[in-house]
């Protein structure tokens, strides 16, 4: 018999958080008598991460926040671009800072993240905020893998002894997942593009991250029957059969649906999540700069 697992709906639970997010944000206004801000920085003129930035800045703005948006040609230079990430440190009217990934060769990516208030770093890339994350203390934490922890937790409950494999060590996703589940107290294995016998790894999981950035990797027959797995994967291919582009994610979901328990789709599954964890975010970093409590149910 084969059972079919279920979808997990990412975008439904991110217009929830949204909607929860957008009270929090009322509450702050009233309390406060300003709107919390975020700034996102843009530098050239990449298409996918000028796509990125609209749908932030309209949703920054549906919840009820400040939108500032500060674009930049491929050309800026380093101390130009520190010097903008010094300004709105001290602009009282940003609680959070984000700049938008990647940034042209000829910058030093992780300077420019350096240069980034810890407090107003919504996007918890800065040392201070991993290192906080990596030491269980408090810290602002990246926005993909907290969504993912979000739905994890939503579909699984308490996710305390599980195993669980992450697939993909980027300092965005692949580290900082590990972290969260670690502090979930899940078994965590940080596996990646070298890691041998990759399948028989994942199949020890109940739960499955996948982020490598590699169209369908992650094959059906690899995921343990009843897995919940997590597709982080967004990857544009060919379709051989018709000739348009598809987005697929890092899994083989059609394969994989027969395996699992639970599986987020790609579109509309963590993708969706991330902006709206990108907002949370600044909602709590908003309420630390204001000297309030974090804010209740986020
Ligand atoms: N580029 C791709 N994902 C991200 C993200 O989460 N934050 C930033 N700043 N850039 C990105």
């Amino acid at each position: 018999m084969t059972t079919i697992g279920k979808t997990i709906d990412g975008k439904a639970f991110a217009a929830v958080l949204r909607e929860r997010v957008a009270e929090g944000v009322a509450d702050f206004v009233a309390s406060q008598s300003r709107k919390p801000g975020l700034a996102v920085v843009l530098v050239g003129e990449d298409a996918a991460s000028g796509v990125y930035v609209r749908n932030k800045g309209k949703m920054t703005v549906a919840v009820g926040m400040e939108s500032f948006e500060y674009k930049r040609p491929a050309s800026i230079g380093q101390e130009d671009l520190l010097d903008l990430i010094e300004e709105l440190n001290g602009d009282p009217r940003v609680d959070g800072i984000l700049v938008q990934l990647p940034l042209p060769a000829h910058i030093d990516e992780a300077a420019v993240i350096a240069a980034i208030d810890p407090t107003k770093d919504v996007d918890g890339f800065h040392v201070v905020n991993s290192g906080r994350l990596a030491t269980g203390q408090k810290a602002l934490v990246p926005c993909t893998p907290l969504g993912c922890i979000m739905l994890l937790k939503d579909e699984l409950g308490d996710l305390s002894g599980l195993e669980a494999v992450v697939v993909g060590r980027s300092n965005i996703v692949g580290k900082p997942m590990a972290q969260l589940l670690l502090a979930e107290n899940c078994t965590v294995t940080l596996a990646h593009s070298r890691t041998r016998d990759l399948a028989s790894v994942v199949h020890r999981a109940d739960i499955v991250v996948a982020a490598v950035g590699r169209a369908e990797m992650v094959k059906g027959a690899w995921i343990k029957p009843g897995a919940t797995v997590i597709d982080v994967g967004i990857n544009r291919v060919t379709d051989t059969e018709d000739g348009k582009a598809r987005i697929v994610g890092d899994v083989a979901t059609a394969e994989a649906i027969a395996h699992v328990r639970a599986i987020t789709p790609v579109p509309g599954g963590v993708g969706p999540m991330t902006i709206a964890v990108l907002l949370r975010n600044t909602l709590v970093a908003a309420h630390a700069r204001a000297g309030l409590p974090e804010p209740v149910g986020l």
